[in-house]
């Protein structure tokens, strides 16, 4: 393929807002954290880089990713509702519904849980992201029932061209394995991140949380208050497990009496003791970013007070949180708090100040495919053309370790090393056969660009560095 001319492409690529620059990945490595966000899930072999959150995001967006090719985890992730969904049941492949309401994806990197899930059943982030794959209503690569099975996803994503540029640029090679895809995909999720609410803010300011913030009004101001203090404090003890500043929910939590089942009033479900960050139920227009709990049972805060200001015990929950089921507030019984209506307001009131705008529009958690489903990948090296006018070069052994040897006939050489995404690593000036030594290279790909200096003419190869 010819290099395009980026001149006559400019205009073209103003148009397409969907595409992958592989010499200006997004920043996913180094993103902003406040002072005060202590929690952190994220693995020693797993750090966020920006190659593997931008494979990831792919990966997100992909319905390849389903039998079908119609449902992709960006179906019941949606950017617009904080990587939630507003379906109580998400849809699935053929329209089958899912058992238990969507999660909001936001800031589950910083969590101290590391179960995920509604009822934390998958150990790690990096196992949970292949489990919607393999599930036969969600993605339906289940490899039971007559559904193909996740080695013949793995095979189809092989066929297509992006994944080959996209698992070289983060691996090195274009493998596919389900232990790359988990890496990556759990990458993109532990980037999306929400910090610039109205409560970071006010934490800022006065560095204390509790000290009333000065941006809050008297009301949001009061419902923080009840929201960190314990039930024999006055308070709603809410604090006890959506801990603040992370409102990462407490690992030790039992369920708090919500045991209803999505579309089965007949049944209970009491083992649901997890909960996403308290962070964006409500977007910046200050409506749910989706129905709430694991059953969505909740269409409004309003509910959700209502719910813990008076804890109803069903017959057969064995699994009630003892802090609720202590009688906080109201003697020995279940959860009472007598909340007046103004506390109840002044509780809702400050949820709201939870929510950010950034994660609604920024850019790199966006879809990366156009409206026809075509992903556009810039300066991808895999497509770099192989041009030699150079009359003799050749380098060996490719792929390497280390040491490589590039082979000239005499003359007088310039050999510029680049790696994949276009920052130049070394410039080596040289008469003819020359032995360079590549050991200290993270492994990847890697462009060599030899210069004849009296001719003008030039040649680039890719070399792996293993
Ligand atoms: C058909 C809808 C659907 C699709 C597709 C889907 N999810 Fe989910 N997701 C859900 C539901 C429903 C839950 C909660 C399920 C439960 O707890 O049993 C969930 C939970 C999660 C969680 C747990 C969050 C937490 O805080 O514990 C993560 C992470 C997640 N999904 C990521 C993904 C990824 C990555 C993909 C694509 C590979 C994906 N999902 C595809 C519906 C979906
Ligand atoms: C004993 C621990 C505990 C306490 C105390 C508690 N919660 Fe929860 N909360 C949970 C659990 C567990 C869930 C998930 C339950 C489910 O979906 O079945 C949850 C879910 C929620 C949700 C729904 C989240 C979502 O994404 O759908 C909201 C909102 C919520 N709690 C708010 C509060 C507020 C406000 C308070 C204080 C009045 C509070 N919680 C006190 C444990 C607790």
């Amino acid at each position: 393929m010819k290099k395009p001319n980026l001149l006559l492409l400019l205009p073209m690529i103003l148009l397409i807002a969907a595409t992958i620059d592989f010499n200006d990945l997004p920043n996913y490595a180094n993103q902003t954290v406040p002072n005060y966000i202590t929690k952190d899930n994220t693995p020693n072999n797993n750090s966020i880089t920006d190659e593997g959150a931008t494979l990831g995001r792919v990966l997100f967006y992909d319905k390849n990713l389903s039998a079908n090719n119609t449902i992709a985890c960006a179906s019941c992730h949606q950017q617009e509702f904080a990587f939630g969904d507003t379906e109580t049941q998400s849809i699935g492949l053929n329209q089958g519904l899912t058992g238990r309401h969507s999660m909001r994806l936001v800031n589950s990197r910083f969590a101290d849980e590391e179960g995920f899930f509604w009822d934390e059943r998958a150990a790690t982030l990096e196992a949970q992201t292949t489990q919607p794959i393999q599930d036969h209503v969600e993605m339906g690569f289940s490899g039971s029932d007559g559904d193909p099975d996740l080695d013949s996803l793995i095979r189809k994503l092989e066929d297509i061209d992006y994944y080959q540029s996209l698992f070289t640029l983060v691996f090195g090679d274009a493998q596919i394995t389900e232990a790359r895809m988990q890496s990556a995909l759990a990458q993109f999720v532990r980037s999306i991140q929400s910090f610039d609410s109205k409560f970071d803010e006010g934490l800022a300011q006065v560095n204390n949380i509790n000290q009333d913030f000065p941006n809050f009004s008297a009301e949001e101001n009061d419902g923080k208050e009840l929201y960190l203090a314990p039930p024999p404090a006055g308070g709603a003890g809410c604090q006890g497990c959506h801990r603040a500043p992370e409102f990462d929910i407490d690992p030790n939590s039992g369920n708090n009496g919500v045991v209803g089942v999505a579309g089965d009033p007949s049944s209970i479900d009491i083992t649901n003791t997890r909960a996403p960050s308290l962070r964006d139920l409500v977007d910046p227009n200050g409506n749910l970013n989706g129905p709430l709990m694991h059953n969505g049972e909740f269409t409004s805060l309003e509910q959700v007070i209502d719910h813990y200001d008076q804890i109803t015990v069903v017959n057969g929950n064995t699994n009630l949180d003892n802090r609720l089921a202590g009688g906080g507030g109201g003697g020995g019984g279940p959860q009472n708090l007598q909340l007046t209506q103004a506390e109840k307001d002044a509780l809702v009131a400050f949820l709201h100040t939870l929510t950010g705008s950034d994660i609604y529009t920024n850019e790199k958690w966006s879809e990366p495919f156009d409206d026809a489903g075509n992903l556009t990948l810039l300066n991808d090296p895999l497509e770099i053309e192989e041009v030699s006018t150079v009359s003799e070069v050749s380098m060996f052994p490719n792929p390497t370790n280390g040491p490589l040897t590039i082979q000239l006939s005499g003359g007088n050489y310039q050999i510029e090393l680049y790696s994949i995404n276009g920052s130049h690593v070394s410039t080596i000036q040289t008469l003819q056969t020359t032995n360079v030594d590549l050991s200290d290279l993270q492994s990847g790909v890697y462009l060599v660009r030899v210069l004849d200096n009296n001719t003008g003419e030039a040649s680039t190869k890719r070399i792996l560095k293993n």
